[in-house]
């Protein structure tokens, strides 16, 4: 299944304010960031040639640098400049991008008072983060044994690389057994959301769906609350017990990579992926590629 491995594909990359050649785009061993997970980063999506919000991405990585008491030595707007210029360097129309920012080698230690911030834009062409025949029938989760941790224990509203650590190994786990991700639950055992992603429920036409308090408010998660209401679709945020999955219809998964992802399945809990999940899923692409009704007219013609 693997392809060209990553480090040895082809193309540019923006690596510390210029593109460079994709084999060009490298870091040495003792870098703080790779021994301390000292790294934050972004994952964003270009549909028919625009950066869906990309302000609200780049903001992020800010954000996530600075809850690791770091800052990104480039502004907002350089880094959305530098975003669009990988996408034309590359020429790409619909790809996915990885901004990602780390401490440099100056100090080794776990204090790195000195160390450089460094930043690099890459970007792939990233069809469809499930297997397509898989997505519309719905996806299978399995429940992840590791848990959200408290916003006490780790820094939960950055998206800093650190905590992704228990998100290989659960998603790892499910797919040894055959299930497609895995859900986690938070250290109070609530429904937190997947190893990428965040997750709704339905329940007679009402969408429910986790608090956000311990893990990232996604952007998609948020654009697709506001298309549900805006078809005046009720959205409840709350806490949500894993014993409740049983009384939901439908369940979907929402973030960049994965888009809208319809779920069939939780452990023991099943579900149908219907009306609702169905209707965000288009509503979502709609916002997301204002280029789909030209791709589907050229598609028919
Ligand atoms: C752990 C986790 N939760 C949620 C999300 C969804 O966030 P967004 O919709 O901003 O991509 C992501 C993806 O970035 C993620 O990695």
């Amino acid at each position: 299944m693997a392809g060209v491995p990553f480090d040895q594909m082809t193309g540019k990359i923006w690596f510390n304010g210029s593109l460079v050649e994709w084999a060009d785009a490298q870091v040495h061993v003792l870098t703080h960031g790779l021994h301390y997970a000292s790294s934050v980063f972004e994952g964003e999506r270009a549909y028919g040639g625009e950066i869906f919000a990309l302000r609200e991405h780049t903001e992020r990585l800010h954000e996530s640098a600075r809850i690791l008491d770091f800052e990104i030595p480039y502004s907002v707007e350089e880094l959305e400049a530098a975003s669009r210029a990988v996408l034309k360097a590359n020429n790409f129309v619909d790809a996915y991008l990885r901004p990602i920012a780390w401490r440099g080698s100056e100090m080794m230690g776990v204090s790195a008072q000195a160390n450089t911030i460094n930043v690099a834009i890459a970007a792939w062409q990233w069809p469809s983060y499930f297997n397509p025949e898989e997505r519309r029938k719905g996806i299978r989760l399995d429940f992840a044994e590791y848990r959200r941790p408290d916003p006490r224990t780790a820094p939960s509203k950055s998206k800093a690389a650190g905590l992704y650590m228990i998100c290989t190994v659960s998603k790892h786990m499910a797919e040894k057994k055959g299930y497609a991700d895995a859900l986690m639950l938070d250290w109070r055992g609530q429904v937190a959301e997947t190893t990428g992603t965040n997750i709704m429920f339905v329940k007679d036409g009402v969408l429910h769906t986790p608090l956000p308090d311990c893990f990232l408010n996604g952007i998609t998660r948020q654009a697709v609350s506001k298309l549900a209401r805006k078809r005046g679709i009720e959205v409840i945020e709350r806490a949500i017990m894993p014993e409740e999955l049983g009384s939901f219809q439908e369940a979907f998964l929402c973030g960049t990579a994965a888009e809208v992802t319809p779920v069939s399945e939780i452990g023991q809990y099943k579900f149908t992926p219907g009306e609702i999940t169905f209707s965000l899923m288009d509503d979502y692409m709609k916002l997301v590629d204002p280029s789909l009704e030209e791709k589907k007219l050229a598609a028919v013609g």
